[in-house]
């Protein structure tokens, strides 16, 4: 049943968009859908099918000539729809995003999760600006890193000692170098499927395809990318996820090798795929066994899912937990976090860890006015709720259609699964049979009605406290009619 959502409590949170969404309401109280548009033309929001984006299209041709593939990151999308160019988007308020060409929708994107409080959040830009006037940078120690390094000490269940960096890549280098020092082991064990980065040190089985990926026992090691070293690659351990004897077979092929294993708790590279009651608990049981390290890539989960990220909710403690995107709020900044003894020799400086950029005031200070912002009262319950109503209303509304499909996550990251087989879905293999077709479909009506969703199905739909109960009502109307379209 859909949940009647309630606007996010915290004035200083609740950002008005450029888009409004009316005072109208229907008689039960929740708001009316159809009076959402654009407070700048009175649009409806959305892209109109016979209306291609002509500005994006043209940003797009001059961006190939001077970037490689006119992009940024392999990951960003180079289509929208039926169009050969992604959407330059220029503008962003609170929920709602504005393109090159005028259309404007409701993001679920959030860069990916990063924006968790929504799109130029008044008081986040206060933060900002506020340590701007004091400069960004100085290459020198500074007090606001100490402070976000004291929050996440009091938030993250594993924290003891903190490093910044400024992606998640470059967290992850860290903290699996820390994994390493600190055990003498050289190998690794990740979980087909899971994305830790684009740097070699994990890039490995990402995404195989299925004529790739080897026997379930025992997976192939694979490169992500060429250019990747063969050593590098054969010091990953590839294990399926939610496959305990599996990995209790694979673990005693590697006695004494592996130095850490490391995992999304959520997989949210996986469209969500959830790990299985008492799963995490085991890969606790058996690293505490092997003298291994527990890495949770908390990258997405981390301060989206509540303070304490996923360790929180599932009631495991890692060794290390690895943030970025949320921490930020929007800004770039990342960090490893752990055990003070596996943390320690990172502190000796036996295992090195650099940047010139870590731990700036300026993202610092962003970070830190994130975190106590998201601590704010119902910002998270908001956040949950938002997304259980449109995990809902997609249900409901493939039900209704009779579209098969599986919805999984949970309420601040969710992602739909359209494919015949039973939910929930265990394992990266089982999204190879899903329809990407009609993602890609469901995804390019939700752009029609206004809805901006992740351009993959394999990743997720985000929601920030920025997104209300005008934002909800007319999400769940943008979800029925994309449903009927794909239908
Ligand atoms: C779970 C996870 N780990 C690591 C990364 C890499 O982070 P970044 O893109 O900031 O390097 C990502 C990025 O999407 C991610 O989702």
């Amino acid at each position: 049943m859909l949940t009647t959502p309630q606007s996010n409590p915290s004035a200083e949170l609740k950002t008005s968009g450029k888009s409004s969404a009316a005072t109208a309401t229907h008689g039960n109280g929740q708001k009316n859908a159809a009076a959402v548009r654009d407070e700048d033309t009175g649009r409806p929001l959305g892209i109109r099918p016979d209306h291609p984006p002509e500005k994006s299209q043209a940003w797009f041709d001059r961006a190939q000539k001077v970037l490689a593939g006119g992009i940024s990151s392999s990951a960003r999308s180079t289509s929208t729809g039926p169009w050969p160019c992604p959407l330059y988007i220029v503008d962003g308020k609170g929920p709602r995003i504005t393109d090159a060409d005028g259309n404007s929708f409701i993001d679920y994107l959030l860069s990916y999760g990063s924006a968790i409080l929504g799109h130029a959040n008044p008081g986040f830009m206060q933060t900002v600006k506020s340590q701007l006037a004091h400069g960004t940078m100085f290459g020198t120690c500074n007090t606001v890193e100490v402070e976000l390094a004291e929050e996440i000490c009091r938030q993250s269940p594993c924290a003891q000692l903190v490093r910044f960096a400024n992606s998640g890549s470059e967290a992850i280098s860290g903290a699996v170098r820390a994994a390493r020092g600190f055990t003498g082991r050289n190998k690794i064990l990740k979980f087909e499927g899971h994305y830790h980065g684009w740097v070699d040190v994990l890039a490995v089985s990402n995404r195989p395809g299925a004529e790739e990926c080897g026997p379930l026992e025992h997976p192939t090691s694979r490169a992500h990318s060429q250019g990747m070293p063969a050593g590098v690659v054969q010091d990953v351990v590839i294990a399926p996820w939610n496959s305990p004897e599996i990995l209790r077979d694979i673990l005693k092929a590697h006695a004494g090798e592996i130095a850490a294993i490391i995992a999304e708790p959520i997989v949210a590279n996986n469209s969500c795929i959830m790990p299985q009651p008492g799963y995490l608990e085991f890969l606790r049981e058996e690293c505490d066994r092997q003298k291994i390290v527990l890495i949770f890539d908390e990258i997405v989960t981390g301060f989206r899912m509540g303070p304490g990220g996923a360790q929180e909710h599932y009631g495991v403690t890692a060794d290390i937990a690895v943030y970025s995107k949320a921490i930020g709020g929007g800004l770039p900044t990342s960090a490893f976090a752990g055990r003070r003894d596996i943390m320690a020799p990172v502190a000796a400086n036996t295992v090195k860890h650099g940047g010139t950029y870590n731990g700036n005031p300026l993202c610092a200070a962003a970070a830190l006015h994130t975190l106590r912002s998201l601590n704010a009262p119902g910002a998270y319950e908001g956040i949950r709720r938002h997304g259980e109503g449109i995990m809902d209303a997609i249900r409901r509304s493939s039900h209704d259609c009779r579209v098969p499909c599986v919805v999984q996550g949970v309420g601040s990251m969710f992602q739909v699964i359209f494919t015949h087989a039973p939910g929930p879905l265990l394992h990266y293999r089982d999204l190879l049979h899903a329809d990407a077709r009609r993602y890609g479909a469901f995804r390019q009506a939700l752009l029609e009605e206004g809805v901006h969703a992740n351009s993959s199905g394999t990743a997720c739909w985000f929601i920030s406290t920025a997104h209300g109960a005008d934002e909800l009502a007319f999400t769940v109307a943008a979800v029925g009619k994309a449903m009927r379209r794909v239908s």
